[in-house]
């Protein structure tokens, strides 16, 4: 029973690290295990008025893959030691409107790459209080933060600081024990 989930990464440039950490979750995913990125580029800023008159078409496909998803992975830069704010706004947009969101009681998980010491550790703990008002269970048992993130990875993107691929695969493979424990208990 593998299971399923979409990787929403929040970093828009290209050259990101968060990317690359993401290419390197997808391509290191273990058996069992599927990722999946949902992409938001060109998601408007959200607006009530938007979303009453003109909801986006593609946030409203982005909830439909969600919902079908058996958990959510958010590969989350850290912005002034807070969330950054594409990713809070796709986020937002997908908790929309509240009695709609495949948002709520989704099982979550984070992982971060920063240029700074910190590894996106502060902006993985602020995301708690919004998985906390959605009710979504959030993984906690293993944690990345990718740190001195430019010296992490090689030219072609890849993840090659040995103890953040030791941590990124131990990461992995339990949040997809985690996953399966879920799903199994959903039954
Ligand atoms: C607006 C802004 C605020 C930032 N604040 C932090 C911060 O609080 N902590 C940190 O470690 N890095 C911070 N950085 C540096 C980011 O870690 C760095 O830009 C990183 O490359 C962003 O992720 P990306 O490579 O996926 O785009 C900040 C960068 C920007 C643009």
């Amino acid at each position: 029973m593998a299971v399923d989930v979409v990787a929403v990464c929040g970093s828009l440039r290209r050259g990101s690290y968060n990317r690359m950490l993401l290419g390197s979750a997808i391509e290191r995913a273990p058996d069992g295990l599927h990722v999946e990125e949902l992409p938001f580029r060109g998601w408007p800023v959200y607006d009530g008025d938007l979303e009453a008159e003109a909801y986006p078409e593609a946030v409203g496909r982005a909830k439909e893959r969600l919902a079908r998803a058996d958990g959510l992975l958010l590969v989350t830069p850290e912005y002034n030691y807070g969330v950054p704010g594409p990713l809070k706004n796709a986020f937002d947009w997908l908790s929309r409107p509240p009695r709609e969101t495949p948002l709520i009681g989704k099982p979550v998980g984070t992982i971060g790459a920063s240029t700074g010491w910190g590894g996106t550790e502060r902006a993985q703990l602020v995301w708690l209080y919004s998985f906390r008002f959605l009710h979504m269970p959030s993984f906690n048992r293993r944690e990345v933060h990718v740190s001195m993130a430019a010296e992490a990875f090689d030219e072609s993107g890849r993840l090659t600081n040995e103890l953040f691929l030791k941590d990124l695969d131990a990461y992995l493979a339990q949040f997809r024990d985690w996953l399966e424990g879920l799903k199994r208990a959903r039954r």
